[in-house]
């Protein structure tokens, strides 16, 4: 009965990262390099600029991570990379270093799809288990997931275009607001009105767990227009309040009433849409109202990280599910 160790790595992305994590629950370490800085001048991800400094910085990460973690690279039971869904080019970076390091030190490698590691977040220094249903909302994810036990999803609802986190990017990106959307809109919003602008929801008929993001996107790039054109003054903190009520209105709805037909009485949220407070004072009012048990992961774990990735590859560690070394990156990989 020997503790296990896993060193998870992501780098799906913009964020290169690698973290430790004890018996799937345990953080050691999460040391997380964001590029932000790098791609904010290009008002969005660059995806050859993400795999190069990926490859500048991969190995400091992973160094640090194990130092913090205060273990050895002989220590770790297990070495887990993600191998999508992401960026092709950003992807290959992490998941070679990963593959490269179990083969150097004769350790097993366990591939993870990053919507499982989002949702392995919510396992991270809590008792929190399956069955729940949970809201995957990221820059490049929206799902609705049942988890029924570890490993074990059923899909019940994503979006049909834009992704949640990518809406607040482009309408942040509208606004003139700057790079990434979601904190930007969320301090904005504070100094605005929410019910100023009525704007359109997609998919909103009882039992459909899909999304659309995109007619809420161009239904504010219009309104900005329309404005322009009239000469009219546009208030961005209205819009931005506005905007992030309708997607949190969306969000908060479906995940609810995912819950509601799987007779489930707990949830979860994760992705780095997840860290918005409006989303998380929202979910709580009404899972309160309904008897419904709300986990939430710490903010910190919920962008990407390599602490959700270890996370996940720890169940499959343990059922002995593991990589062989000829895994490649799939960038549409599915859950
Ligand atoms: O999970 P993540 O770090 O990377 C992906 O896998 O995509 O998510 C990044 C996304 C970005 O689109 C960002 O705008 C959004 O999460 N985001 C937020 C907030 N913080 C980050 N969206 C809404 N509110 C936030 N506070
Ligand atoms: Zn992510």
């Amino acid at each position: 009965n020997k503790d296990t160790i896993i060193l998870g790595i992501e780098s799906s992305c913009d964020e290169t990262a690698a973290g430790v994590v004890k018996n799937g629950k345990e953080v050691l370490s999460n040391v997380i390099y964001s590029q932000i800085e790098v791609h904010k001048k290009y008002g969005g991800v660059v995806p050859e600029i993400a795999s190069r400094k990926h490859i500048e910085v991969i190995s400091t990460v992973v160094v640090e991570a194990l130092e913090k973690a205060k273990v050895t690279l002989d220590e770790v039971d297990a070495i887990a990379a993600t191998y999508g869904p992401g960026l092709v080019g950003a992807l290959l970076v992490g998941l070679s270093y990963g593959k490269a390091l179990a083969y150097a030190k004769n350790k097993p490698f366990i591939g993870v799809n990053h919507i499982e590691g989002h949702i392995a977040a919510n396992y991270l220094g809590s008792e929190f288990a399956p069955p729940f249903v949970c809201l995957v909302a990221s820059g490049g994810h929206s799902h609705i997931v049942f988890v029924k036990d570890y490993g074990e999803y059923e899909v019940m609802g994503q979006t049909m275009d834009d992704a949640a986190g990518e809406a607040f990017d482009k309408v942040a990106r509208a606004l003139g607001l700057g790079y990434p959307g979601g904190p930007v809109i969320e301090r904005a919003a504070k100094l605005g009105n929410m019910e100023a602008i009525e704007f359109p929801k997609s998919f909103m008929e009882e039992g459909n767990f899909d999304f659309s993001f995109s007619g809420l996107k161009t239904a504010v790039l219009n309104y900005l227009n329309r404005q322009k054109q009239r000469g009219e003054d546009v208030n961005i903190y209205d819009v931005a309040a506005s905007f992030q009520k309708n997607v949190v209105d969306v969000l908060a709805k479906k995940l609810i009433d995912a819950a509601k037909v799987k007779k489930i009485d707990k949830i979860s949220i994760a992705g780095g849409v997840a860290s918005n407070s409006l989303l998380r004072e929202r979910l709580k009012e009404e899972a309160d109202a309904k008897g419904i048990k709300i986990h939430y992961p710490n903010k910190i774990y919920c962008t990407d990280n390599g602490a959700m990735i270890a996370a996940a590859a720890y169940y499959d560690f343990i059922k002995g599910k593991t990589s062989g070394l000829d895994l490649n990156a799939i960038p549409y990989l599915k859950i």
